[in-house]
């Protein structure tokens, strides 16, 4: 048992902790979607603000990697504080992408694919059918650049429409997006070799949490995980990184070990650092005379963001005592939701050690509530998109954590879901659940609309 006043203990076991709210008033356990560092936020700031326990030094640091991480890179190549933007890259800064610390709005929806302003806000990667690469280009197609260099292509799309029916005869309908890629700067690609997999950002809610995951836990769950009578069964993502066998979390196909503050840094903004000195195009025929070897960013900055984004507060849930949202939760139990948007889970008990080899014992020990099970799923063809990650199959996706979902559209104005954000909102979501999600997706058709909405409004209150 430990007692925190103003909810800012760092407690080795918060499974019976007291937690003050900013009123004063004692937090239903409910609430807490991360022990202490739960945060009692419904606002645009809900998944940018620290946790409580952010003080003093940790409070500095947390906000010059929130700088580093929101400030638009420059194309000066040589200051180490603002610059080494492109010459090829996606977006401009980590929160152009991840605006709040959110989704930032697809520019797919608001621009047709590539964003024509200097920023797009997804990553498209490509790969040829047999798994290759191809000549002149990497994994993710770098669609932006600065003058005097040519993006590697630029992404469109196009989205069909189908409407359904529910039995009772409620409407909705599906976008099956079509992509395609133009302006190829150096060797046209056959559109018959190519696939393409296009990702919106995560939202970056529990980024701390995530990384501190007990992962025997994950490996019990992997075990147990397995419900042949629901055709449902887990799979953990083991990933092979610098000759260390890892168990992926991050990622939506929970194919990243760690924070990626390195990999952002390099190949999404073309950054260079220590562990990626080279810029992603090196080596491409447009380079000659370009290239930059050198050091962009320290690694004490890049720990600054790895601390910002890991000492993030949790939003807390909201109405959890209304009466809806007590029987949506039934609700999300009888359609087994929580099969893999696992409710409860658990931190490790050592401390997590940032880039730079900063301690966090406030992510230790803690029970948090993310709605994951981290594992990865055959979600069918319905979510195949042909592209392979780390142990991932084409169809198999991690089960994206849902806490702080209901505060997506305040935060970004959005509620575009799923990895490539063709969900237009909750609903249209888990319609498209197939292969393992099936049984989910049949029995929530099957329930009164009523029924359906308190399910959706129980998502909400995440
Ligand atoms: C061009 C857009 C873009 C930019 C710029 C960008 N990201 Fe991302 N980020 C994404 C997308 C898309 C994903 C999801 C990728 C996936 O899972 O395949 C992602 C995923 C992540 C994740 C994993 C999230 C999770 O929940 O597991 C982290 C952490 C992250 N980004 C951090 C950063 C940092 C740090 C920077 C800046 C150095 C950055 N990103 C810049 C688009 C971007
Ligand atoms: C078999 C495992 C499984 C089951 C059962 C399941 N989901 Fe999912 N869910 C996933 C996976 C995997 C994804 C990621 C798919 C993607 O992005 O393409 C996902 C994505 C989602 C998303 C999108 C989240 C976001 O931020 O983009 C929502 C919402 C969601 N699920 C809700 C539900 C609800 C509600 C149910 C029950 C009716 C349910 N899921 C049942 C595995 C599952």
């Amino acid at each position: 048992m430990c007692l925190s006043i103003t909810a800012l203990s760092a407690c080795s076991d918060n499974d019976d902790e007291i937690v003050y709210k900013p009123n004063g008033k004692v937090a239903d356990p409910k609430e807490l979607s991360a022990g202490t560092s739960t945060v009692f936020m419904s606002g645009i700031r809900a998944y940018d603000t620290p946790a409580t326990w952010v003080k003093g030094d940790l409070s500095t640091r947390f906000n010059l990697g929130d700088q580093l991480y929101d400030d638009p890179r420059t194309t000066d190549q040589d200051d180490p504080t603002k610059g080494g933007l492109g010459p090829l890259y996606a977006g401009y800064s980590c929160g152009s992408c991840h605006k709040n610390a959110g989704r930032t709005y697809p520019t797919l929806f608001s621009e047709g694919g590539s964003g024509k302003y200097g920023f797009s806000s997804m990553l498209v990667y490509i790969t040829r059918q047999n798994g290759g690469f191809f000549r002149q280009y990497g994994r993710v197609l770098h669609d932006q650049s600065i003058v005097g260099v040519e993006p590697e292509g630029k992404l469109s799309v196009t989205y069909d429409e189908k409407e359904y029916s529910f039995h009772d005869g409620e409407k909705y309908s599906l976008i099956t997006p079509h992509y395609s890629i133009s302006e190829w700067y150096a060797d046209d690609i056959d559109p018959k070799d190519l696939i393409i997999d296009v990702r919106i950002p995560l939202r970056h809610v529990g980024m701390g949490q995530i990384m501190a995951l007990d992962t025997d836990e994950l490996k019990r769950l992997a075990a147990q995980s397995n419900y042949p009578e629901y055709g449902i069964s887990g799979r953990l993502a083991t990933i092979q990184e610098r000759n260390r066998t890892m168990i992926g979390v991050g990622g939506n196909k929970a194919h990243h070990a760690d924070l990626t503050v390195e990999l952002g840094f390099s190949s999404d903004l073309g950054v260079t650092s220590d562990r990626f000195p080279l810029e992603v195009a090196e080596g491409q025929s447009q380079m000659v005379g370009f290239s930059h070897y050198g050091i962009q960013i320290s690694t004490k900055d890049m720990e600054d963001v790895d601390l910002y984004l890991s000492s993030l507060g949790v939003p807390a849930r909201r109405n959890v005592n209304n009466e809806t949202v007590k029987k949506g939760e039934e609700n999300f139990y009888k359609a087994k939701c929580h099969l893999c948007h696992t409710p409860t889970l658990h931190t490790r008990q050592d401390a997590p050690v940032l880039l730079n080899g900063t301690r966090l014992p406030w992510l230790s020990s803690q029970t948090i509530h993310p709605y994951s099970d981290f594992l990865l799923h055959d979600m069918g063809r319905e979510l195949d998109s042909g592209y392979r990650s780390g142990a991932a199959q084409t169809y198999e996706w991690r089960s994206t954590p849902l806490w702080g979902i209901g505060l997506q559209e305040t935060v970004n104005g959005h509620t575009h879901f799923l990895h490539d954000g063709r969900a237009r909102n909750l609903l249209e979501a888990i319609m498209w659940h197939g292969g393992e999600g099936s049984v989910s997706r049949e029995l929530f058709s099957r329930m009164s609309k009523e029924d359906r909405n308190a399910l959706m409004i129980f998502v909400n209150s995440l």
